[in-house]
């Protein structure tokens, strides 16, 4: 395995301080979880459909601090928000309405950051450990924090948090737990737990992912592989001259997936999308998920959609044939033809799966035509957060000013509230989530 940057021992020392100093331990009994964010260059919104989707991790993300506490237990802290989460493993039930938490804290007086809102992803995590029948008798005194001055809307925090707690309390109660089976956990934390109707491209990535490779999953058999690209690998281990950077373009847009009802919108317009489908061929039986639908009944039967759905399912069956596509230029190293298919896969995005936003659609084009740029499109859910693109390692820089100057041209407010008005974060790929 090639070397990842991230997390430096001073991001590892200042964790384990904190948490240290929270727990009257001593900063070596500290354990540390390194959960990073993921990126999906092709396979957008096809996940909670079955489909086929690619996915890296990059080398940013969440260091979560902790020790075993002596009991029950849970306490912790975070850099981000205020407030303090405590609670006893042994309290968590389902909550009456899941989907309805974030929007419950918020009447309640909390902001959508701050706890109890933050709280939760602790407590799904221990229900959904508790639900798949571990025994959790010991909870954590734990201190989380993201990649400093970076939003990570869009970049699968959420995922990157649940899983973050799945480790913690599984390696503070010595479970040992397989990275497929933390995907179902980290699934119902957030199907379950949270409300939120996503697949499981976020947790996959974060759980899977290797350094150097690209991760393809099939969402509906959970088969996966690791792609290497030979000519890209042999770069990684010189250590230099890497062929691409990872640019991330932030719109300066946030909300929580949670409370945007436009993601479990268009999921629940993929499934009445695959339940006509089905029934024009014989098959309503079979799970109202367009992966059940074979691509000679979409072509036989799409004209007895409306025209959403028909934009919705267009978008399912062109994106699952970009990822397969993609996978083979990624692995014969062709970065300008992989490149491609990720835009093509953005403008998919905007004109069937009609999932932008202003800023985020200026933000692509902008993207798709800056030097040195293979390919962008919005990243995650793409309703806020950011856009990411593959560019050539030479041009980052030209592509970094170019993208800047442009948005900030047309959002100069928005451009102001982003890191200081600093639009791009230029970042390499990186490694799965694990313990140290
Ligand atoms: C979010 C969801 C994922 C996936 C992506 C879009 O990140 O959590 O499950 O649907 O959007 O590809």
């Amino acid at each position: 395995m090639g070397e990842v940057s991230w997390p430096s021992e001073s991001e590892l020392n200042s964790v384990k301080k904190k948490v240290a100093e929270m727990s009257g331990r001593d900063a070596k009994e500290v354990r540390v979880v390194v959960s990073p964010y993921r990126i999906s260059p092709l396979g957008a919104h096809i996940d909670h459909q079955g489909g086929t989707v690619s996915a890296m991790t990059i080398n940013k993300g969440i260091l979560l601090g902790f020790v075993p506490s002596n009991d029950s237990q849970v306490v912790i802290q975070s850099g981000q928000f205020k407030g303090e989460v405590r609670f006893c493993v042994d309290e968590i039930q389902l909550p009456k309405n899941a989907i309805k938490l974030n929007n419950l804290n918020q009447q309640n007086g909390y902001g959508p950051g701050e706890e109890c809102s933050w709280g939760n992803y602790s407590r799904g995590a221990i229900y959904a450990l508790r639900k798949s029948g571990n025994h959790i008798r010991r909870g954590i005194t734990g201190f989380i924090d993201g990649a400093e001055g970076l939003d990570s809307s869009g970049l699968s925090s959420s995922a990157a948090v649940g899983v973050a707690y799945l480790l913690a309390f599984e390696s503070s109660n010595n479970l040992i737990v397989d990275p497929e089976e933390n995907i179902e956990y980290d699934r119902l934390i957030e199907n379950e737990y949270l409300g939120l109707k996503n697949g499981i491209l976020d947790q996959s990535a974060i759980l899977l992912s290797s350094y150097g490779y690209l991760t393809c999953m099939n969402c509906k058999t959970k088969e996966h592989k690791l792609v290497q690209a030979p000519e890209i690998n042999s770069q990684y281990n010189l250590g230099k001259n890497m062929k691409f950077k990872i640019l991330l373009a932030f719109s300066g847009l946030k909300q929580a997936l949670t409370t945007n009802p436009g993601y479990n919108r268009r999921v629940t317009e993929c499934q009445e999308a695959a339940r006509i489908l089905l029934q024009a061929s014989g098959n309503e039986w079979l799970e109202p998920l367009l992966s059940n639908v074979a691509s000679e009944v979409y072509d036989k039967h799409k004209c007895k959609l409306d025209p959403i759905l028909a934009k919705r399912a267009e978008h399912y069956f062109s994106e699952n044939k970009r990822v397969l596509n993609g996978l083979d230029y990624w692995a014969s190293g062709n970065l300008e033809e992989f490149g491609k298919l990720i835009s093509a896969s953005g403008l998919s995005s905007i004109q069937n799966y009609e999932c932008g936003s202003e800023p985020l659609i200026q933000l692509y084009k902008i993207l798709v035509k800056a030097p040195g740029v293979y390919g962008a499109r919005f990243s995650g859910a793409g309703f806020r957060g950011c856009c990411i693109a593959f560019v050539d390692a030479n041009r980052a820089l030209d592509a970094t000013s170019f993208v800047e100057k442009e948005y900030t041209m047309l959002q100069p407010e928005l451009a102001s509230q982003i890191n200081g008005g600093k639009v791009v974060l230029i970042c390499d790929a990186g490694d799965c989530a694990r313990v140290i």
